[in-house]
């Protein structure tokens, strides 16, 4: 088993990465020292693969659980959920030692670590991600919250699990496509932070999509530690931590014009990163070899890199990046890479460069 330390002062936790950590979850909650009364948050995909294990786990610890299940999918992720698990938790007579297991992708682990920040205003929770994307990102950091029909994630606080659990079994069972869309936030973190760790990849990234466990848990664990290092630094997101959103302004627009049906939340960022590596080559002397290089990598990970679209959906696009957050006084500010491995946040693109960019994709 490897171990991540997520280092927030009185709030910091362990990420534990491992093949079957999911018998252990009812020990490791003991030595947390929390409350009988607990309750398993899942979905209705995965509550019958993996609900079973973990409410015997906790139960064999001395527990109590009751377990709470949403519709599997992003529409869940709503605050009609939030207040059936509320009302699920008053009938369970859960109380301020209580504790929420989050157990499923980061749909589950966002709306689980909102509810335990609210109820009764918090209570603690353990994460137990089950998806590559949320043991790489979702689950660390301590971001949760819900969607709105205005937009995504809207409704959110920050509020940083007790311990978090990446068990490799869980990823068995997760479909190609997911695991997929999982590594493009893992190749992420090489390129905004460790150049050593991409090359790595690009080696073993045939072992890391056949699944190999010892390359799945060095892959787990680097992008754990590089996240936990970035949110040590920054937790509240008010400058480091935006490197994190590297790909990400033109990733989240694109979900937002697609109308979050055609890409996964990790294909959109793929095409994302491409953009955002040929805009650095213009605006940061990113060398084009890197340029190739990543999109490459992506390529290989099974990943869209480029996308068609007509010139009102260019308009449209541009429009959706200005709704995006990282817009200060109507200027998108960019994440750009200068070499893999080193990033600058904050960086203006005039729009004709941001134009071509998008002109130039899919006509290739
Ligand atoms: N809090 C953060 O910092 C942060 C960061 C990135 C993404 N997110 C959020 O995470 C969400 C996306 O997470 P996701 O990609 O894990 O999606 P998800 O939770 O919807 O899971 C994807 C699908 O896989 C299924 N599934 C989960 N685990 C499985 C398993 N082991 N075997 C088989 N099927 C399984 C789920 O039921 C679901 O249908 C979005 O809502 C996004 O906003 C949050
Ligand atoms: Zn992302």
């Amino acid at each position: 088993m490897r171990m991540v330390r997520v280092p927030l002062g009185t709030r910091s936790y362990d990420i534990r990465i491992g093949g079957d950590l999911l018998p252990g979850l009812g020990l490791v909650c003991r030595k947390l020292g929390l409350g009988r009364q607990c309750a398993v948050i899942s979905d209705t995909t995965v509550a019958p693969l993996f609900g079973k294990s973990a409410l015997r786990s906790l139960r064999s610890a001395g527990f109590e659980p009751v377990s709470i299940n949403i519709a599997a999918g992003e529409q869940s992720k709503n605050l009609k959920s939030v207040d059936q698990c509320y009302a699920a938790l008053a009938n369970h007579r859960i109380e301020r030692k209580s504790f929420v297991v989050a157990l499923g992708g980061g749909v589950v682990g966002d709306l689980a670590g909102f509810v335990a920040a609210t109820y009764l205003r918090g209570i603690p929770f353990v994460q137990v991600p089950t998806t590559l994307l949320s043991q790489v990102d979702s689950s660390v950091g301590g971001k949760v919250g819900v969607n709105l029909k205005a937009g995504k994630n809207l409704v959110g606080s920050f509020y940083q699990p007790q311990v978090v659990l990446c068990d490799l079994n869980t990823l068995k069972t997760l479909p190609e496509r997911e695991f997929r869309a999982g590594l493009a936030e893992v190749i992420k973190y090489g390129i905004i932070y460790d150049a050593k760790f991409f090359n790595w990849l690009e080696r073993d990234l045939d072992l890391l999509l056949r699944r190999d466990a010892k390359a799945l848990t060095k892959a787990i664990a680097r992008s754990c530690e590089i996240k936990a290092e970035v949110v040590g630094q920054d937790e509240k997101e008010s400058g480091l931590r935006a490197i994190l959103n590297f790909g990400h302004t033109i990733g989240h627009a694109i979900e937002a014009i697609t109308a979050y049906g055609k890409y996964l939340h990790g294909e959109a960022i793929s095409i994302g990163q491409v953009m955002a590596a040929q805009l650095s080559a213009g605006l940061k002397g990113l060398p084009a070899r890197d340029v190739e290089r990543i999109r490459a990598l992506f390529e290989r990970a099974g990943l869209p890199v480029q996308i068609r679209l007509t010139a009102p959906q260019r308009t449209r696009l541009r429009k959706a990046m200005m709704l995006d957050k990282k817009v200060s006084a109507g200027d998108i500010k960019f994440v750009l890479a200068e070499r893999i491995g080193t990033i600058h946040i904050g960086q203006s693109v005039p729009d004709q460069m941001i134009d071509g960019v998008l002109k130039a994709s899919g006509t290739s």
